[in-house]
């Protein structure tokens, strides 16, 4: 299996810098996940490293040999897109064993790699339907598959549940990563769904306009985010934020509070009123407002019996404040 170490590698399109002087480890035989917002050069740099566009600046080593000049096909990654691509007129078996096919690998083999593979997908029993007679979850299956027998020392992903209802995709993220871990292979994988990078990552790279803003696990990330853009990304509901005096009460020029760690209290740091209460079955959302004017959501237990236009006081334990300097950097203690 493959480490991928990026360094200071830069993408240009005309004069939009796509990529900009990105150094990265990406670990052998982990999980990682690259995430952040639309058009913030998440699949330029996943193309990059697949050999798919030419690296501007910068160095790309698989296995600590330089890739600039290996063509895509030799470089032994795999790549899922969110688009299955799937051949339509051609069988799961024969879609599954196309590349050995056009590799000219044995009948034998191909009939071997495409049985293993289709076990370990659950597609054994549709291995004769054609791609049109398939759910959405098992044609994406069958991607991967496709990307499987070719045995690939890493595997590139790009969004690839995008396609799917929420229920699928959260059995699809499971599936995938237990793949993976099975075969203790490499993988790059590209979501802007923050909880798609934190339930699958060993290690999850923020982008934002080009540039990486943080890398950690997801814990690590959540827990303690580097700068304003990381803590407002990572985390649904989102991290509150406040400035002027609650920030400059603890010495920040603004503090970050997860909707989990605002309490309710008898009379607590903030005190606001209720906006609106969503009950979501295993906890309740609060939506107050403060005196002057910007809104928190608390996350609490769903037996909170509180309700619009009702006035609710917050205690917060100091220790989960995140703070934040003037140019939005997180600054030491969280
Ligand atoms: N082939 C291309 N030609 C011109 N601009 C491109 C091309 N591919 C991507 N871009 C631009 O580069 C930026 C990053 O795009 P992309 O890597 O697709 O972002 P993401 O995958 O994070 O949404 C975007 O501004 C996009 O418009
Ligand atoms: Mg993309």
């Amino acid at each position: 299996m493959s480490a991928i170490i990026l360094e200071g590698v830069s993408k240009r399109f005309g004069d939009h810098l796509a990529t900009d002087n990105i150094d990265l480890v990406i670990p052998n035989g982990r999980f990682t996940v690259f995430v952040g917002p639309s058009g913030c050069g998440k699949t330029t740099l996943l193309r990059l490293i697949a050999g798919l566009e030419d690296i501007d600046e910068g160095r790309l080593l698989i296995d600590d040999v330089d890739m600039a000049r290996t063509a895509p096909a030799a470089r032994g990654l795999a790549m899922v897109f969110q688009s299955y691509a799937l051949y339509p007129h051609m069988t799961v078996r024969d879609n599954l064993g196309f590349a050995l096919k056009v590799a000219h690998a044995p009948k034998t083999e191909i009939a071997d790699r495409v049985g293993t593979v289709a076990k370990m997908l659950d597609l054994d029993r549709l291995l004769d339907r054609k791609p049109a007679a398939l759910s959405g979850g098992q044609r994406q299956r069958v991607a991967i598959g496709r990307a499987l027998v070719r045995q690939p020392r890493a595997f590139l992903f790009d969004e690839p549940l995008s396609n799917l209802d929420a229920a699928l995709r959260g059995q699809m993220r499971f599936e995938i990563r237990r793949l993976q871990q099975e075969l203790g292979i490499t993988a790059v994988y590209v979501t802007h769904d923050q909880a798609e990078a934190m339930t699958m990552a060993d290690q999850i790279v923020v982008f934002r306009n080009g540039r990486i803003e943080q890398v950690g696990t997801p814990l690590d990330i959540y827990r303690r985010p580097a700068n304003l853009f990381v803590a407002g990304f990572i985390g649904s509901p989102r991290m509150n934020f406040l400035i002027g005096p609650p920030a400059a009460a603890h010495g920040a020029a603004t503090i970050g509070i997860r909707p989990e760690h605002l309490k309710i209290a008898d009379s607590g740091m903030l005190e606001g009123v209720v906006r609106t209460v969503e009950h979501l079955g295993n906890e309740a959302l609060i939506h107050a407002e403060l005196p002057d004017g910007p809104m928190l959501t608390a996350r609490c237990s769903e037996d909170v019996s509180t309700h619009p236009g009702e006035a609710i006081s917050f205690s917060v334990d100091p220790a989960s404040i995140h703070r934040f300097d003037d140019d939005g950097r997180a600054r030491a203690t969280n």
